[in-house]
């Protein structure tokens, strides 16, 4: 039985980051259509509910993303996860994650999510650095963040991630560091650290402002990499950290090429049918506005992932862990024999870009992963 998870998405912010290319929308004094997001959720929910073949395959987590599901009162949430939880059963260690925005916690607010079954929060404090947080348009300062992340503590959750990103405008090493340090006073059990991109369709990239050299973005990865591993904290994604046993298991389920379900605006999906041997792919309605005004079908598109994409999609994804994954998850995530992807991977063994005996990177291929997954889209065109 493959994992399943299910992401809910939740479209709106408070204000548009302008480096932010994600499918969220500034709510304009007009505050969140709580209610009836809430139903279209649960409308969507239902909706895919014959997709899961199997009613007995537990859920083995859920991620509230967004945007800011933090917009969200705890009681309009609590309507959502106990819908869900009478429809499918819930795995005894389920993960339960709400990505949350420092500037939008009031006190206390923490406890209430945690009082309904959330058991993960994921704060996106990205600086501590106020100067920095402004250029980056968020709408909390540092002593905001430092309180969330006491209130975290305070209410009970055993784990909790801190997104930070690197590589701001004009941001020296010493900044990174200084950055870097803040969040891991804080003994975070997880931490997400991003490098700045300029993203298309974002006003960053219209009007972009001076990032750091590239001389300067490897001395900041290459340090930040020590303090990191100081505090226990292990490398296991591209961009994430964790102590042992407090990987984000929703995360790691999309890395591993397992199934999900998406619900909420622009949402994707991806669930496997091992009978007939095939994925689909599924996008639900993405403006906001189309979701909210339809009480038919949400579902905007579902596809099939064709065989000859599927060791691309597979080790777009499993090749971003650092110690990759077993040979033998080839087969049962992709429903293809693992001689199809033979000739590309020898090769690669050959220039130790891959490891000789599973389907991970070498430090070299990790460094190189963009070259390394294009051989494999020269697969699929083939
Ligand atoms: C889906 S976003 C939403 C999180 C939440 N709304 C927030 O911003 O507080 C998740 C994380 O992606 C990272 N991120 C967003 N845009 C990025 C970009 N252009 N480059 C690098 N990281 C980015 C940020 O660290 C952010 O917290
Ligand atoms: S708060 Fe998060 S999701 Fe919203 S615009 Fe900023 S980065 Fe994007």
């Amino acid at each position: 039985m493959l994992p399943l998870s299910l992401y809910i998405h939740f479209p709106w912010c408070v204000q548009k980051c302008p480096y932010c290319d994600f499918n969220s929308h500034a709510i304009k004094n007009s505050g969140v259509p709580e209610e009836i997001y809430i139903d279209r959720l649960i409308l969507d929910f239902e909706q895919d509910l014959p997709l899961i073949l199997d009613r007995d395959r537990p859920l083995i987590s859920i991620f509230m993303g967004g945007g800011t599901p933090s917009l969200f009162s705890p009681k309009a949430l609590s309507r959502l996860l106990k819908h869900i939880e009478s429809r499918l059963k819930f795995s005894s260690t389920i993960e339960i994650t709400l990505e949350a925005n420092p500037g939008t916690i009031e006190r206390g607010k923490f406890q209430e999510y945690f009082d309904i079954g959330i058991n993960r929060i994921s704060l996106g404090v990205q600086s501590f650095n106020n100067n920095h947080l402004k250029k980056l348009g968020r709408i909390h300062g540092s002593m905001e963040a430092c309180r969330a992340i006491e209130e975290i503590y305070q209410a009970g959750f055993n784990t909790f991630n801190l997104d930070l990103m690197h590589g701001l405008p004009n941001q020296t090493p010493e900044e990174a560091f200084e950055d870097l340090k803040q969040a891991l006073s804080f003994d975070p059990p997880h931490l997400s650290w991003y490098q700045l991109t300029l993203e298309p369709n974002t006003l960053f990239y219209a009007k972009p402002p001076v990032l750091p050299s590239e001389e300067i973005l490897e001395i900041i990865e290459t340090k930040g990499l020590d303090l990191l591993k100081n505090k226990n904290l292990t490398r296991y994604e591209i961009s994430a950290y964790s102590k042992q046993n407090h990987e984000s298991q929703h995360n790691k389920n999309y890395w591993e090429f397992g199934d999900y379900l998406g619900i909420g605006a622009g949402a994707h999906g991806k669930l496997s049918d091992p009978i007939k041997q095939i994925i689909v792919r599924t996008t639900k309605k993405k403006h906001p506005k189309d979701y909210l005004e339809c009480s038919q079908n949400l579902l905007q598109e579902s596809r099939e992932i064709p065989e000859s994409e599927r060791p691309f999609e597979f080790l777009l994804n499993t090749l971003r862990l650092i110690n990759g994954v077993e040979n033998n998850l080839f087969l049962p995530r992709t429903f293809l024999p693992i001689q199809t992807i033979s000739n590309p991977i020898n090769l690669l063994r050959e220039q130790g870009l891959i490891q000789p005996d599973k389907l991970a990177t070498t430090p070299l291929g990790l460094r190189y992963l963009n070259s390394v997954l294009e051989k494999f889209l020269s697969l699929s065109k083939d």
